[in-house]
């Protein structure tokens, strides 16, 4: 990471594990905040939501394959194909979403400082050489509450920008366990992940990385 607006605003050891809070441009980077125990619980969790509403990889609206899996939890889940991004209330094998995990809203009530509930938990599954280009997250009605995002798996290279595409970028690492909360002027700033390491992490056996966000839809 570029040393820039990226301060360490606190770091505390919890036992062997480092927690850090950092903040760049806007982006509220909690590094370590999930326990092992946490982690693991989570995994089990997103494994329930799979079950129910399997992983898709879908296209974008012009006709592009995502390297990323989805699938999501919620009354929304956050779909593409060639009919365009959006937020939808059927998984695409027309059954409704499975409702968003206890531990996931948890992260959500400790950390997003909304009063709002998330109406959406998008699941993104990373295998090796997936990525996700730069983007802002702006098919929700409102921009006034935060997108929390957990990192669980493989490390992933997070880039986080400005408000036009052409801002500059600063990259960090997000490992498992780590929290990012995107409110503010954040909440409207381009990121994206340019890559994983694949099989970097054991918290998922097979490897990959899962991202969950959160999100206000309506
Ligand atoms: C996203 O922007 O939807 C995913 C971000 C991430 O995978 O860290
Ligand atoms: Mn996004």
């Amino acid at each position: 990471m570029q040393p820039d607006s990226g301060v360490i605003l606190s770091s505390v050891a919890d036992g062997a594990v480092l927690m850090a809070r950092l903040s760049v441009s806007g982006f509220e980077i909690h590094k370590g905040y999930l326990s092992a125990d946490a982690q693991a619980r989570l995994v089990k969790d997103v494994r329930q939501i799979v079950r129910a509403a399997p992983l898709v990889q879908p296209i974008t609206p012009r006709g592009k394959r995502m390297s990323v899996q989805m699938t999501a939890a919620g009354r929304y889940g956050w779909i593409t194909d060639r009919q365009g991004y959006r937020y939808a209330t059927e998984h695409p094998s027309g059954t409704p979403w499975p409702d968003i995990p206890v531990s996931i809203m948890a992260i959500w009530q400790a950390l997003s400082g909304s009063e709002r509930a998330p109406e959406c938990c998008l699941v993104n599954f990373y295998g090796e050489g997936a990525r996700m280009g730069l983007h802002q997250d702006k098919d929700e009605a409102s921009f006034d509450w935060p997108v929390l995002s957990v990192s669980l798996g493989d490390d992933g290279l997070f880039r986080m920008g400005g408000t036009d595409r052409s801002d500059k970028t600063q990259s960090i690492w997000l490992q498992s366990g780590d929290v990012v909360v995107m409110g503010g002027a954040a909440r409207r700033a381009f990121h994206g992940v340019d890559r994983i390491r694949f099989g970097s992490s054991t918290v998922l056996p097979k490897g990959g990385r899962l991202n969950l966000t959160l999100r206000v839809v309506t």
